[in-house]
């Protein structure tokens, strides 16, 4: 007989950025990691970090926009690591620049890693959490799901679909009354590679939509979210009141960001065209977790799970409703005045 101690996560994007940050958070844990991205020098380096951290990690190279690749790599990680408990979707490409100067290649490109990447980990995540009836699937999901900016369009888009494909599965996996959880861990700006590496058509450097939140306390939200298993969690303020302005306001907030244009996204460095992206293939080198923005970036955000707005509107509600009744009532109950005259 076996006896398994060490939990298993799977992360996807674990080579870099916010991906990498939450794979360490979980072998701080004591949890072993699975690593998927596509680029063989990033990998290492996030395998390195979790051994040094204590960690096992098994690390692959996998496009997740290859749904047999992923397929596979969740086959493997099975038969090496164990049960999968928790998978991660989170890898990502996006292009920045006008929709009408974005080629139909390049949204093609966008959707099949940054939406479809997220439909193919969650279905290799089912092939083998439905048997067992057990797993939690985190997907990592950005205010922008909910509040498109301009300059992003192929990104906003895969976005909100990856928003709509799980709100569907998740009623698909009740109606079977499945114990497996769908979370979605919406982001604020993070200082992260991509900004680095991502498609650029514009002549400036980008930059992250300020305020800058540090990747570590984003993963600790993502592993928190393992646990606690949220329908959604909004993380960082900016994130929260972007898609409170979208839900109460969205045509304010399309005027808003029209007349911001593009300053929002770049600085006033000029890009070199010279550097290459990360769309087709993996961006050189191993960069980390960290983007070019340390200095001005928080190393604090809060988690915002929208339940509990849900439940205070709905006890508003209801005690706005309590009181009309009463005060309904109380009138009726008044005898009418009556001149003795
Ligand atoms: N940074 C932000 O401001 C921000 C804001 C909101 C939400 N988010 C979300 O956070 C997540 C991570 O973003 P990030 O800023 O950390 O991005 P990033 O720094 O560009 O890292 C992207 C990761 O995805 C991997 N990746 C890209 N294409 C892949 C593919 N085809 N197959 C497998 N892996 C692939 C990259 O590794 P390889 O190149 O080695 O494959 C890398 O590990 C994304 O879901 C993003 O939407 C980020």
């Amino acid at each position: 007989m076996t006896i398994r101690t060490a939990r298993t996560a799977v992360v996807t994007g674990a080579s870099a950025g916010v991906g990498r940050a939450i794979a360490v958070a979980f072998a701080r844990l004591g949890w072993q990691v699975a690593l998927l991205a596509r680029g063989e020098e990033g990998l290492e380096g996030a395998r390195r970090e979790i051994e040094a951290a204590g960690g096992r990690a098994l690390p692959i190279v996998a496009d997740v926009g290859d749904a047999d690749a992923v397929f596979a790599a969740a086959e493997r990680i099975e038969r090496e690591l164990g049960p999968i408990d928790v998978w991660v979707n989170n890898a990502m490409v996006t292009v920045y620049g006008c929709s009408v100067d974005i080629t139909p290649e390049e949204f093609a490109q966008v959707t099949r890693v940054t939406y479809l990447g997220q439909v193919h980990g969650t279905l290799a995540a089912l092939r083998h959490m439905r048997p067992r009836n057990r797993g939690a699937i985190i997907s990592i999901g950005s205010a922008l799901a909910y509040r498109s900016i301009p300059f992003q369009a192929p990104y906003c888009a895969a976005k909100a679909a990856t928003r709509g494909f799980i709100d569907s599965l998740r009623s698909e996996l009740m109606n079977e009354n499945s114990a497996i959880t769908l979370s979605m861990v919406h982001l604020p700006a993070v200082n992260t590679p991509q900004f680095d590496w991502a498609r650029n058509k514009f002549d400036r450097k980008l930059a992250p939509v300020r305020p800058i939140v540090q990747p570590e306390p984003i993963a600790a939200a993502v592993v928190r979210a393992a646990f606690e298993r949220p329908r959604e969690y909004w993380v960082g303020t900016s994130a929260v009141k972007a898609i409170a302005a979208q839900m109460l306001m969205p045509s304010v907030a399309d005027r808003l960001l029209a007349r911001a244009g593009i300053e929002n996204e770049t600085t006033d460095e000029p890009a070199d065209p010279r550097v290459p992206d990360n769309l087709y293939q993996a961006g050189r080198g191993d960069p980390g977790a960290h983007g070019g923005f340390d200095s001005e970036s928080r190393n604090y955000a809060i988690t915002f799970n929208p339940a509990w707005l849900r439940a205070g509107a709905a006890i508003g509600l209801a005690a706005g409703a309590a009181l009309i009744w009463r005060l309904a009532r109380a009138d009726r109950g008044r005898r009418p005045m009556i001149s003795r005259t």
